[in-house]
């Protein structure tokens, strides 16, 4: 199928007044008090990018604050060992930006002698920084005349451009961003790529939400393609539907009188990667088998509520167990560790493994 591509010369058309809109609005009406504005510094802007990736901004205020006091410098995340660093993430999920972010700080250290690379060209070959994230970066603290491309700025720009092309289809997409840095003028200031920037986030967070969008408080209703057409809702079109899968895990906690539970390393890959864990089956009789090399009985086994853990892809049905051991029970596995509750608590653990420990422990 072609993609659908509206004529460029709407967005040359609309550029300076859209621009110059959005920039005078983020001013006087956007938000100015994030702890990761009025900063150049890229390692600061580069974490809080990476944190908002797929985390809401109440979210992450508080783990930015923890990340930064533990960790003021990319050469401190860098030097930083993998372990501490999955414990400051704990609870934000998505865990993958996490071990990028430390190889991130570790490349900046060895290839860029610590300092951010200034283009979004050279950002985006670091791993994890993407072309929307290197956009923002280079855009907040080096002035780059480049534009975000975030879902939520899809849809700000859909909608205003009234570009109709199915997003799903990486041909509308790369159309799409054509005709956001068609947007940018080339003469734009430090000051309002960063006014711009941020106002192209704060649009799609608040005035043009998904649904209900506010367009007689928007600043670009004048403009609007879709709102003239009459359907700001319609927009962005993208038709592949998000399907989740269903999984049953059952966890098994075994605990020894000290408190002390056996926690595992995840693989490398998949869920929950590089976290601990407790030993996780696939189904039932996978545990029992397993408790049965362990010569333990499985009626000793205490199973708890089980609880509820949606992923992108995956709808996850945790079924938790616990089973009191001997001391010297030896668990019969390799990788990982005896952890009581204290130690735990800075290790890396998933958030709804955390909860169940802490909860029934
Ligand atoms: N989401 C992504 N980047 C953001 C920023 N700089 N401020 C608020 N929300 C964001």
């Amino acid at each position: 199928m072609r993609p659908h591509v509206p004529a460029s010369a709407a967005a040359q058309e609309l550029s300076p007044a859209l621009f110059a809109r959005l920039v005078a609005w983020q001013r006087t009406h956007g938000r100015s008090h994030l702890p990761w504005q009025h900063t150049r510094d890229p390692y600061r802007v580069w974490l809080s990018e990476i944190m908002l990736q797929q985390t809401q901004v109440v979210t992450v205020l508080g783990y930015y604050e923890r990340f930064l006091a533990r960790c003021p410098t990319v050469a401190d995340l860098a030097a930083a060992p993998v372990d501490e660093v999955m414990a400051l993430w704990s609870g934000l999920g998505y865990y993958s930006r996490a071990r990028n972010l430390h190889t991130c700080a570790q490349q900046v250290v060895a290839r860029f002698g610590g300092v951010f690379p200034s283009t979004s060209a050279e950002l985006q070959t670091l791993p994890g920084i993407g072309p929307s994230t290197a956009a923002a970066i280079a855009a907040f603290c080096f002035g780059e005349r480049i534009s975000i491309m975030d879902g939520n700025v899809k849809r700000v720009l859909s909608r205003a451009l009234g570009f109709d092309g199915d997003l799903a289809q990486a041909a509308n997409e790369r159309a799409l961003s054509a005709l956001a840095q068609a947007l940018v003028p080339p003469d734009a200031s430090h000051d309002d790529m960063i006014a711009y920037t941020q106002g192209l986030m704060d649009l799609g967070a608040s005035l043009c939400a998904r649904t209900q969008p506010q367009c007689l408080l928007c600043p670009l209703s004048g403009d609007c393609r879709a709102l003239a057409g009459g359907t700001p809702d319609a927009y962005p079109v993208k038709t592949r539907k998000l399907v989740r899968r269903h999984e049953r895990w059952w966890l098994l906690a075994l605990r020894r009188s000290d408190g002390a539970v056996w926690l595992e390393r995840r693989p490398p890959r998949g869920i929950w990667a590089g976290l601990y864990c407790t030993p996780v089956f696939g189904d039932e009789s996978a545990l029992v088998a397993a408790l049965a090399g362990w010569g333990l009985r499985a009626a000793a086994v205490q199973r708890q509520p089980a609880r509820k853990h949606s992923l992108t892809h995956r709808e996850l049905r945790l079924l938790p167990a616990v089973l009191n051991v001997a001391d010297s029970q030896d668990s019969g596995r390799s990788e990982g560790r005896w952890a009581t509750p204290a130690e735990w608590a800075g290790l890396g653990l998933p958030a709804p493994v955390r909860a169940w420990l802490d909860e029934s422990l």
